[in-house]
């Protein structure tokens, strides 16, 4: 599979089709601190493909930086759709010691939101995971950068991340709008089963399977879908599985080390 990919690679590089010109944006080996599956170093090196078109954004590839400065880097309207993940805002620390870069202040969030929206074509949806405790903060940015709230999504979890008032059992997501939408062909439920990952690749990792349906319902075969926040890479690897093209940010270069060897395979990944 491997060798088929690299030779589809080396063939489209070579001989482009007439819609598309490979751009090698940033060359890139990333070495990250080690693969948290093997332990082993990783070295990857991508080729970012972008359309002739002057309103494309690079696609099919993971950029490493803070998503601010990438996203205004990106033309208006060039994404379909947006699900993202990003900092809950609340000093996450798992039983590892392990933590999420900005998940201890909110001064990336209005900035953020507003490359959001400027990036996300009329009438497209973004999907955004949130942190409840700061659920004024995040609604006043999103608001404020001119989405519209269509929707709440609520992720049922097996188990508790912890106990305190409550055994705290589900994960949240805003649905926002920008501009004029059309409903969904097929809507789907606002309940989703979230299945533990184990948190192997990352310690906030997201299950590819219940990211699935949210992209299978929000954008079309070839779109691209785009997650500024993207950590390990599950919101991209639930889109490539999909036959949507993908974008990802990451300010990490481990966690971008670790997306973007997850995603140079071929194979659908879980
Ligand atoms: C909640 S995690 C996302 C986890 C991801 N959904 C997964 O399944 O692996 C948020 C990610 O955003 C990254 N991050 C924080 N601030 C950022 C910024 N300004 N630009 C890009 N990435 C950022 C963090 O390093 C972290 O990996």
């Amino acid at each position: 599979m491997r060798l088929l990919e690299r030779a589809w690679r080396s063939l489209f590089a070579a001989h482009p089709p007439p819609w598309v010109r490979p751009v090698r944006l940033k060359v890139e080996r990333v070495i990250g601190r080690g693969n948290p599956l093997t332990g082993r170093r990783m070295e990857t090196d991508m080729t970012c493909f972008t359309s002739d078109a002057a309103n494309a954004a690079p696609r099919n590839c993971i950029l490493q930086g803070d998503c601010i400065d990438l996203m205004r880097a990106l033309p208006a309207g060039s994404a379909d759709f947006i699900l993202t993940d990003p900092p809950y805002i609340a000093r996450f620390r798992d039983r590892q010691g392990r933590t999420v870069a900005n998940d201890d202040n909110g001064r990336w969030l209005v900035p953020a939101v507003r490359e959001m929206h400027r990036v996300l074509k009329p009438g497209g949806f973004c999907v955004s995971f949130y942190g409840w405790s700061h659920v004024d903060r995040f609604v006043q940015a999103w608001r404020g950068a001119g989405f519209r709230i269509v929707g709440h999504i609520v992720f049922r979890k097996r188990y508790a991340s912890s106990t305190r008032f409550l055994s705290y059992e589900h994960e949240q997501a805003y649905l926002l709008a920008k501009g004029d939408v059309c409903p969904p062909e097929k809507p789907i439920p606002d309940v989703i089963d979230f299945p533990y990952t184990g948190n192997r690749l990352h310690p906030t990792q997201k299950p590819v399977r219940a990211l699935m349906p949210l992209i299978e319902c929000f954008s079309k075969p070839g779109e691209l879908v785009l997650d500024p926040f993207c950590g390990s890479g599950s919101t991209l690897v639930a889109a490539r599985n999909l036959g949507r093209d993908w974008l990802g940010c990451e300010l990490s270069a481990e966690h971008h080390a670790t997306a973007t060897q997850r995603l140079s395979g071929a194979q659908r990944v879980a």
